[in-house]
């Protein structure tokens, strides 16, 4: 009897001691759920997000405040359906404290719900759906990355003002596509400019352009307004170049199409290509050189764009756990704390628009030029501290 009883206390001391361990455990870790394309057209972007959030983490030695960073990966190949199963995932099963994603606007669109509706904060690291910071915005959902207005409604009046008279559209058929297409448009038009014509072409399936290229060439207009990135941006690229469409009409657009991310793939074919973005490379800062230099030494090439916001990403995340002393468990104060936090990252300073929880920042126009490396973006203007209007939104 008094054998079995010190078995028996033996048993529960043990369950005890493991259970109060692995309590120990799951309160020391925090937890960061990623949507993003590791497979699809849009692999290269994801990866290149998660490689600069790496980043940041190494940086703090993978941990904040004592708790260790785990990373759980969600490929939402690109997919609104497939990435709705994987925020599921996510969100019930591995209990994330935080989500980082997603790449595509339609895939935003798609996890937008049940990421406000399980309280779960969301940093948006690229996706420019414009009603995520507009109608649809929420408390639990920062975009640190862009809206698609906020990239190409510079781009309408700049081009008007700089000999533009028309332009043909042309985009893949989803979200993102309309919605930059259509900023583009507004601004072009309110500032004199015509729209010759326009073309979507479907999303994640198009190889060949050459139908399109020869529609926009007979068109007769003095530019081409695209936007495409990926394995798209490659493609049309190399083929516009192929078709000599240069040669007849000034080839411009949102700035991924002839990001540095794909100007390798891409060579002399990028030249000319007149766009804008959030973040060029050749920012004169520290913040900036050093994030050349630390991303290039870990991957063994130069960051773009994707990088920069995944980099910003990560240290939004660190200093936002900061700022609570490391408490995370309160999910409204984590959100409130992600979305007020003000750091300084290779584009410059970071502010988040406290009425619509998008980022507001400065909007480079850059044409690709030749440099001593190979095509670079050199800068031929820059649009400071650009908001997005955020329709509809009051946060
Ligand atoms: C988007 O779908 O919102 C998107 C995707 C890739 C980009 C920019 C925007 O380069």
């Amino acid at each position: 009897m008094k054998i079995k009883n010190i078995i028996i206390k033996l048993c529960l001391i043990l369950v005890f001691t493991f259970s109060s361990t692995s309590i120990v455990y799951s309160k020391d870790v925090i937890k960061i759920g990623t949507l993003l394309p590791y497979s699809g057209v849009y692999t290269v972007l994801g990866e290149e997000i998660t490689n600069a959030m790496i980043l940041a983490f190494d940086e703090v030695n993978n941990s904040i405040n004592g708790h260790i960073i785990e990373l759980i990966k969600g490929d939402t190949e690109v997919k609104p359906n497939i990435a709705l199963q994987k925020a599921r995932k996510l969100i019930s099963s591995d209990k994330v404290d935080i989500l980082v994603g997603p790449v595509s606007s339609s895939v935003a669109l798609a996890i937008r719900d049940i990421v406000v509706q399980s309280k779960t904060p969301l940093i948006i690291p690229n996706a420019g759906a414009n009603v995520l910071t507009g109608k649809k915005c929420s408390k639990f959902i920062t975009r640190i990355s862009f809206s698609n207005y906020q990239i190409n409604a510079p781009m309408g009046t700049w081009l008007a003002e700089h000999g533009i008279k028309s332009a043909f559209l042309l985009a893949p058929d989803y979200a993102a596509g309309k919605e930059m297409m259509a900023a583009f448009k507004i601004t072009f038009e309110e500032a004199g400019g015509k729209i010759l014509g326009e073309e979507y072409t479907p999303f994640r399936k198009t190889k060949d352009f050459g139908p399109y290229l020869a529609r926009v060439k007979s068109s007769g207009a003095d530019a081409v307004y695209v936007f495409y990135a990926g394995g798209e941006a490659i493609n049309f690229i190399k083929q516009a170049y192929s078709f000599g469409l240069g040669e007849v009409m000034k080839l411009t657009g949102a700035g991924w199409t002839t990001s540095p991310l794909f100007i390798p793939a891409q060579k002399e074919a990028a030249i000319g290509f007149i766009g804008s973005l959030n973040y060029v490379p050749s920012i004169n800062t520290d913040a900036n050189k050093n994030f050349i230099k630390a991303y290039k030494s870990k991957f063994g090439r130069a960051p773009s764009e994707f990088a920069v916001q995944g980099y910003d990403s990560g240290k939004v995340i660190i200093e936002a756990i900061r700022s609570l002393s490391g408490s995370i468990k309160d999910k409204d104060k984590l959100a409130e704390a992600i979305r007020t936090i003000s750091i300084t990252g290779p584009r410059g300073p970071l502010t988040i628009d406290p009425k619509t929880n998008n980022v507001i920042q400065n909007i480079y126009i850059f044409e690709v030029v030749n440099g001593e490396q190979g095509p670079e973006l050199k800068v031929l203007d820059t649009i400071e501290a650009v908001k997005a209007p955020g329709e509809g939104c009051n946060l």
